[in-house]
């Protein structure tokens, strides 16, 4: 796929695995959320809070990349630990379920990850809201706390996947078209007409007009903080790929992709907020340049256009070249780094959370792009 790399992926991939596996084999207390770069040690959360998905999906990764089944135990058990999670009242239920259950379903068949994932596919569509025409952040989503009951968020649209997952599986359109009004809604509050992304909104209950646009946990209101950005590119994308009629989705894709590619750094990796200034301290988040590598390798597949292919494609591998060679920590380091690291991820500058750390959804989309790139990735998540 496109020019060959200079950088040894399949080197950084064995690196990876051998993290996921140590990890594995830690005694974690919990689900991983994010990492100590020196140490390697994992701060969990008990019920896997919005992140433990990417952890049950990392190791089915690694069970698709080794062909080694241990890994694929590791993954139904993890993935066990989620029943619970099926029917919290949280839209952030789809990071939760697409990674755990989507990806075992596809990449294993595996029985009880394709049952979670239609139950709460099935779940989700319930809490959509008719009038405001969109799934509400819920009232134990990770930033409900802090706002009332009529907000969105772009984080929130990956339910729309879940949901078209699902209605391809069971038949069932109504989840279908909720998933597309909810992807649709989300932009309209969201996605401002230069296809920049604001990461929320609040809007008016009795007639879902928006009211007004903000963030949680970007530089300013008005700013385009990373990770919404790059969540918008990989929730339209994986919408365009399920429903190719929908030509909207697909136009979402692009230009919120486009509008990365033209603001992005030149090397590639993503400062924390595109509106942040930049100095020397400036934090990069590589978590959010690994969703959206991601989300463009997907991008590539769905355009039709062979120049728009290679842009996205030349575009995504610069990032995760960038990624493993200057942030992911390498093997036979002397100073007792663990290797496979992601480093400068960046998650919650606003509450001074894990700033500077390892961040699980990170890993993962490092390792599906790896996987991409390298080929040992069959199928299209
Ligand atoms: N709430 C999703 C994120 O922090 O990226």
């Amino acid at each position: 796929m496109g020019a060959p790399s200079t950088v040894d992926l399949e080197l950084a991939i064995d690196a990876m695995l051998a993290r996921v596996r140590n990890v594995a084999n830690s005694g974690l207390d919990g689900f991983p959320h994010h990492g100590d770069t020196r140490t390697g040690r994992w701060t969990t959360t008990p019920n896997g809070f919005w992140t433990g998905g990417f952890w049950v999906g990392e190791l089915w990764l690694a069970a698709a990349y080794s062909s080694d089944h241990w890994f694929g135990a590791k993954a139904e058990e993890w993935l066990a630990k989620l029943d619970g999670r099926v029917h919290s009242d949280t839209v952030f239920r789809g990071f939760l379920f697409y990674y755990s259950a989507v990806t075992g379903a596809e990449l294993f068949g595996s029985d009880r990850a394709r049952e979670l994932a239609i139950d709460c596919a099935q779940s989700l569509a319930a809490t959509f809201d008719e009038t405001a025409r969109i799934l509400p952040l819920g009232s134990t989503a990770e930033e409900a706390h802090t706002v009332g009951a009529s907000e969105a968020n772009v984080d929130g649209l990956t339910a729309s996947p879940l949901l078209l997952w699902a209605s391809r599986e069971t038949g069932d359109d109504e989840l279908a078209r909720v998933a597309i009004e909810h992807a649709y809604r989300t932009a309209d509050y969201c996605v401002l007409a230069d296809a920049s992304v604001i990461q929320s909104a609040s809007f008016d209950p009795n007639n879902g007009n928006l009211i007004r646009r903000y963030t949680h946990k970007g530089y300013a209101d008005d700013s385009v903080w990373t990770r919404a950005q790059a969540w918008a590119m990989l929730g339209y994308t994986l919408c365009a790929g399920f429903r190719s009629d929908e030509k909207r989705l697909l136009d979402l894709a692009e230009r919120t992709t486009d509008w990365w590619l033209d603001h992005v750094p030149s090397d590639g990796v993503a400062y924390w907020d595109f509106s942040a200034p930049v100095t020397p301290q400036t934090m990069r988040d590589t978590s959010g340049t690994a969703i959206a590598a991601a989300a463009m390798l997907k991008l590539a597949r769905l355009v039709d256009d062979e120049q728009k292919r290679k842009r996205y494609e030349n575009a995504a591998r610069l990032s995760v070249d960038a990624l493993v060679s200057d942030y992911l920590t390498p093997a036979g380091s002397t100073d007792g780094v663990p290797a496979g690291i992601l480093t400068k991820g960046c998650f919650d500058p606003k509450s001074g959370t894990a700033i500077d750390s390892e961040l699980i959804w990170g890993d993962y989309f490092l390792l599906e792009s790896l996987g991409v790139l390298t080929g040992r990735l069959k199928t299209l998540i």
